[in-house]
């Protein structure tokens, strides 16, 4: 009987306890503090704590962010307004102007505060997962003169898994096993790091010499004391992402347009080399319209939907106040789209861009690529390949 009553309390003690955290975090969450009067960005912050994220993940799940949860928000409250990720108030911020505003206010108003996006088609597993194999294989490989194991690219998308989930750590969640496949991968190139580091420990001016990897040009600024292990492996790591999962996607997505537009594959393949021949630097020049139709299709699947940012201060944008301290999210997908662009933004029309910059856009800042995506630099050639 004392067994049941101590129970009986444990039990009602545990209901007062989650009732009370309950309504603590739903109070705060009710709505963001305003103290100032500054104007905010219209708002649906959903759900205490958890706001939107489940249904901003299950829409990034089918494919579909743009047009079950973008584009529906645009439609009711305008290009900018709020929403609640991942724990985090958020403005999503949509065009052409807006997203060069914030690139080009890196580390003055906003800071990178963020993950990519990831793909999952449906019929066309087999070709992006080819891909994917490739181009993982070609960064590891050529940037880093690391050999491809079997396992590694499942250990790297284990971690992009997790990167638009609930950040809680339940030991089985996304979460806890992306943060497990991060640990995985860091404790993987810190062997080859060291490795490299004993092969080239008195010998790095011969090494700069041959030219040698990436992987060794920052070992080498490691072994001088420029930056430490952990900067070396998250590099790395950084690179891998960023050149892989991008360019696997724009492959994928440049074939099946070409399969669905045989007239405009017949007129690419007029500037394609013969079976054998070897391709160069020169050529992928020369290749203008294969060009427009990597362009079209990576303006119509852009690999990165946007990117998120952290307001470092109070930013007055367009009437409204992103308070400091609070997520924005730029999106690729809400220029694209956009007529005012684009005409008939829908239709897949490679001639579109025989004009290199679309009619409307925002004067380029040659320093807002550069800064953002080596590839811009390194080879805008990658995708022609
Ligand atoms: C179709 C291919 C690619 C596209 C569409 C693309 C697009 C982008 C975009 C939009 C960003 C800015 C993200 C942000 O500011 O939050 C970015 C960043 C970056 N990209 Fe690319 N990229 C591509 C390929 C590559 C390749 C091949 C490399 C490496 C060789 C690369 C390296 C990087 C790096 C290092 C960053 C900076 C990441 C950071 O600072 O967080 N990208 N890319």
């Amino acid at each position: 009987m004392a067994n049941e009553i101590s129970n009986h309390y444990s039990f009602c003690l545990f209901c007062f306890l989650a009732a009370t955290v309950f309504f603590i975090v739903l109070l705060r969450h009710k709505k963001p503090r305003n103290t100032n009067k500054k104007r905010l960005p219209p708002d649906e912050m959903g759900l205490p704590w958890l706001g939107q994220t489940m249904e901003f993940y299950k829409s990034q799940r089918k494919n579909s962010l743009f047009d079950d949860f973008i584009q529906p928000r645009i439609a009711k409250y305008g290009k900018i307004f709020t929403t609640h990720l991942m724990g985090s108030p958020t403005v999503i911020v949509n065009g052409a102007n807006a997203n060069k505003f914030l690139l080009s206010n890196e580390f003055k108003l906003v800071v990178s505060s963020w993950p990519s996006a990831s793909w999952k088609g449906q019929d066309e597993i087999s070709l992006y997962r080819s891909t994917k194999i490739l181009t993982f294989t070609i960064v590891f490989e050529c940037f880093f003169g690391i050999i491809v194991e079997a396992e590694m690219l499942r250990t790297f998308e284990r971690v992009l898994e997790g990167v638009f989930t609930v950040p809680v750590q339940i030991p089985g969640s996304r979460f806890w096993r992306a943060k497990k496949a991060r640990v995985e991968i860091a404790n993987m190139l810190i062997e080859v790091v060291r490795e490299k580091r004993m092969q080239m420990e008195g010998k790095i001016e011969a090494e700069e010499e041959k030219g040698g990897t990436l992987l060794s040009q920052l070992v080498a600024g490691m072994i001088r004391g420029e930056i430490n292990e952990e900067e070396v492996v998250d590099n790395v790591v950084l690179l891998v992402f960023a050149a892989h999962d991008t360019t696997s996607f724009a492959i994928a997505m440049t074939s099946k347009m070409l399969a669905q537009h045989p007239y405009c594959h017949s007129i690419l393949l007029k500037e394609a080399k013969d079976q054998g021949e070897n391709l160069t630097q020169d050529d992928t020049k020369k290749m203008k319209y294969t060009w427009q139709v990597a362009r079209e299709s990576m303006r119509l699947f852009p690999p990165i939907f946007g990117s998120f940012r952290k307001a470092i201060a109070d930013i007055e944008y367009e009437g409204f106040t992103i308070p400091r301290g609070w997520k924005v999210l730029w999106t690729t997908y809400g220029t694209h789209y956009n007529s005012e662009y684009f005409q008939d933004p829908l239709s897949f029309n490679p001639s579109r861009f025989e004009e290199s910059v679309p009619q409307n856009f925002p004067k380029r800042n040659p320093r807002i690529l550069a800064t953002q995506c080596i590839n811009s630099q390194a080879g805008s050639q990658y995708p022609k390949i």
